[in-house]
């Protein structure tokens, strides 16, 4: 246990640090108060926050990217687009070896705060699958059963929360028995904050007791897991790939055994899936070699004309669209979470942050008035060795409920995990009745509990006697389940 240093010399050190107006309330608070003050502003790292402030508000901010000698990163090709069938087969092999090993890890994202999607609750609690409303956390909880029953392994869930989420999120694995899983295996850790600043890099009060605190970003994530001890303990079982997903994103294989072995091929210390955009201007990130490194450019900084670029045969040039799937090395993650010179930048944010005035009221601004400070996961990139770039097809990989509705809702997510299930089907000599996107007339699922990704689907419904009757809101599942 950390002992919490004396009020006098917290004082001192914050006053020394230019922020001593942390505790301009003190002599006001009750000492229930008092002793929550001094516990955060304990846990603050005032050299960080003096680096940010130098880099992101006095610097002018961080380095500006130059985009003249910007080529698309290269990757492997999937076999139906031209990729070698007999690489993907080996690449099959080895990963699924490293997952019957026990060396493979599960690692969710789910310390955000899902604004967008406006849930009350953590975003892995919203229900999403199209006929029982499984939540997130229960589709990954199966899919990740399922692939230990497969491979006939343990294997380890790390799931990130934020301060905001992680009771509610730890009393919804709690009430749902774990979703089946053996709680010895499924680890919460609780992400970094970091204090939001003002104009002048002073740290803000949100009340008179309370510091205005933010996430450090899923780039905070690799750090969580050394501090938190994760990666000490994923030593310990012998686990050295970690497999990273987002919260939101059910589509996704958890583990998928072609990535892990293509991570594992190449000796790489961070891999990833990219996805070809699906049209020039998507909001995502794009895969590129900068001066050599590869590097993920958001399509806020990376000009239209670069975005829109086309080769002479009419595709795009930047087609790799980056959707947080990777794998990472375990070791590499000790080294860009922990103390060494290799660490993830941070971004700076400028949004509303209510605050306390020096005469203690509290202000909602109209406006930007405050800074925040985030990490984002693909900056590990350029500190990786060997950086292995894969594709996925997005109908396998990725449909996001990031908004309410429109695009990425909970709306389109349903059809695009229908279109996967009718996909799944198909390649099991099924064939159903579609409209012209491809959706199934009928609605059904498949459970993640039975086949966790198409593959598994082909040779799970292949073994299943009787096969399943597909009709309007059946669901897939075995026998037993
Ligand atoms: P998003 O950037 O989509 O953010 O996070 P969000 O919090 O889910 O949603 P909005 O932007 O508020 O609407 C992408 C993934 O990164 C995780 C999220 O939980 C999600 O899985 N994340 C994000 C964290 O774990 N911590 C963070 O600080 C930020």
């Amino acid at each position: 246990m950390t002992t919490i240093p004396s009020i006098d010399s917290l004082r001192t050190q914050f006053s020394q640090a230019g922020q001593g107006h942390v505790f301009r309330f003190w002599d006001d608070l009750n000492a229930e108060d008092q002793a929550k003050l001094l516990q955060r502003a304990s846990e603050i790292d005032l050299q960080e926050v003096a680096q940010l402030v130098e880099t992101h508000l006095k610097g002018g901010g961080a380095h500006q990217q130059g985009f003249d000698h910007l080529e698309p990163a290269p990757y492997i090709s999937l076999p139906e687009n031209g990729g070698d069938a007999a690489k993907w087969k080996e690449a099959e092999a080895v990963g699924e070896q490293a997952l019957r090993a026990g060396r493979v890890a599960a690692f969710t994202v789910a310390g955000g705060q899902g604004t967008r999607l406006g849930y009350d609750g953590p975003k892995g609690t919203f229900p999403v699958t199209p006929v029982t409303q499984k939540t997130l956390f229960q589709v990954f909880a199966e899919k990740i059963a399922r692939s230990a029953e497969r491979f006939s392994s343990d294997i380890h869930w790390f799931i990130l929360t934020s301060e905001i989420n992680n009771d509610q999120t730890v009393n919804a694995f709690e009430e749902n028995d774990f979703f089946g899983l053996n709680p010895d295996q499924v680890h919460f850790i609780v992400q970094g904050l970091v204090p939001a600043v003002d104009a002048d890099g002073k740290i803000l009060l949100s009340d008179q007791a309370t510091i205005a605190m933010t996430p450090d970003g899923h780039g905070g994530s690799l750090r969580a897991l050394v501090r938190s001890g994760a990666t000490a303990l994923m030593a310990e079982k012998g686990i050295d790939c970690i497999s990273y997903f987002q919260v939101d994103n059910p589509l996704i294989p958890c583990l998928d055994p072609a990535f892990i072995g293509f991570h594992i091929l190449g000796n790489s210390e961070c891999s990833s899936k990219m996805i070809p955009k699906a049209y020039p201007l998507e909001k995502v990130g794009h895969f590129c070699l900068q001066n050599g490194d590869t590097v993920v450019i958001e399509y806020s900084d990376l000009p239209e004309e670069k975005q829109q670029e086309t080769l002479p045969d009419g595709s795009l040039r930047f087609v790799s669209g980056s959707v947080a799937i990777h794998v990472f090395d375990r070791a590499f993650i000790e080294r860009v979470g922990g103390g060494s010179d290799a660490k993830l930048p941070f971004h700076r944010a400028d949004k509303k942050i209510p605050f306390v005035n020096a005469r203690g009221e509290i202000v909602k601004p109209e406006a930007s008035n405050g800074i925040k400070f985030e990490m984002f996961v693909f900056d590990a990139l350029p500190l990786a060795k060997n950086p292995v770039i894969i594709e996925g097809a997005r109908a396998e990989n990725f449909s996001p409920v990031k908004n309410a509705e429109g695009v990425d809702s909970p709306k389109t997510c349903k059809e695009d995990q229908l279109r996967q299930f009718a996909g799944w089907l198909k390649a099991a000599g099924v064939d159903l009745a579609k409209d012209d996107n491809g959706t199934p007339a009928i609605t059904f699922e498949i459970s993640p509990r039975f086949a966790a990704d198409k593959q598994d689907f082909v040779s799970q419904w292949e073994k299943l006697s009787p096969q399943t009757e597909i009709c309007d809101g059946v669901v897939i599942q075995g026998e037993g389940m």
